[in-house]
């Protein structure tokens, strides 16, 4: 009765990864629980969200072939474009957000093309990234989410969206995400580590907090409808601040590494699983997030579910 923070599977942003093939359910041996998903297994997992009253899935793609450019990121045909048709087919009630990034398309795992002294060019990669969003609005993606971290994608997406008639989508921003150790378990899923170097030039430093509050206030004047802090559970002092400072919704993303440690923990039989991830997501949301993507989130449904039956 007294309770202050509620927690609900309606709060919750299940992320997926998809794969070519058919039939395909591979497991991803740092994410136990996890795995890599062909496009006909995901109208099976779209009922199963809806069944939980989960209301999103976050897409992820994993190309048949990479190149230097990461073309297969705005292929019509494309693996995520076949995601987003299967599912919009399936469940047209789920709404369905798809990752704007290159790095699980280039064979550099660069998040965007390179210069030739290995640089990331930021404005050729913008350039790409907006041509990557349209194609997946003309997919029937309904949120698209730029997590790349380039100057000025915000603003070139929600421009290429609004040219090309698809003004009704929504842009949720991945605005202050840190170069962050806990992306480890991800880029094995997604097979996009970087091939050299490492993301610093486009992520931001994990000592800089005033610096996230500016990211924010310039993807919301870049016309973000709404914004992430990436990792959550290092940067939950982040989490509040941004819910103090900005009106929009606001998600935190409960990264891979955050999942693998519980699950390792948990596997050894060190803590009690259930209750630590409802703490952990009880917390993301004290902190002030409205929205969790959370690879726990159907377990996490099922055991509030069974609390609340
Ligand atoms: C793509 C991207 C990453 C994650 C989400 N989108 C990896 C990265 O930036 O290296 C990480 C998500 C996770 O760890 O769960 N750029």
């Amino acid at each position: 009765m007294v309770r202050e923070t509620p927690l609900s599977p309606s709060d919750f942003i299940y992320p997926v990864f998809v794969t070519g093939g058919r039939g395909e359910r591979q497991p991803i041996p740092s994410m136990p629980g996890q795995s890599r998903l062909s496009v006909d297994q995901l109208p099976r997992e779209a009922s199963e969200l809806r069944s939980l009253d989960i209301p999103a899935i976050l897409l992820f793609g994993l190309p048949e072939t990479k190149d230097a450019v990461g073309s297969g990121a705005w292929q019509t045909d494309g693996i995520v474009q076949q995601a987003v048709q299967a599912l919009k087919d399936a469940q047209p009630e789920l709404v369905v957000i798809t990752d704007v990034c290159l790095c699980e398309y280039t064979d550099h795992g660069h998040c965007g093309v390179l210069n030739d002294d290995g640089s990331v060019a930021n404005d050729e990669s913008v350039e790409l990234l907006a041509q990557t969003a349209l194609s997946q609005a003309a997919a029937g993606a309904d949120v698209i989410a730029p997590s790349d971290m380039m100057d000025g994608r915000v603003g070139a997406i929600r421009r290429s969206l609004d040219h090309g008639g698809f003004e009704d989508r929504t842009l949720l921003a991945y605005s202050a995400k840190f170069a962050s150790g806990f992306y480890g378990p991800f880029r094995d899923a997604a097979d996009s580590a970087p091939q050299f170097g490492d993301r610093r030039g486009y992520q931001m430093d994990p000592a800089n907090g005033r610096e996230a509050m500016r990211a924010i206030a310039r993807d919301l004047a870049e016309g973000a409808d709404m914004v992430m802090v990436k990792p959550a559970l290092a940067y939950l002092d982040l989490v509040r601040e941004a819910r103090q400072r900005f009106d929009a919704p606001l998600a935190a993303y409960n990264v891979s590494g955050e999942y693998a440690m519980l699950k390792a923990a948990a596997a050894n039989g060190w803590i009690d699983e259930e209750r630590v991830v409802l703490e952990t997501l009880t917390g993301i949301r004290r902190a002030g997030a409205d929205l969790i993507l959370t690879y726990h989130a159907k377990e996490a449904a099922r055991w509030l579910a069974r609390r609340s039956g």
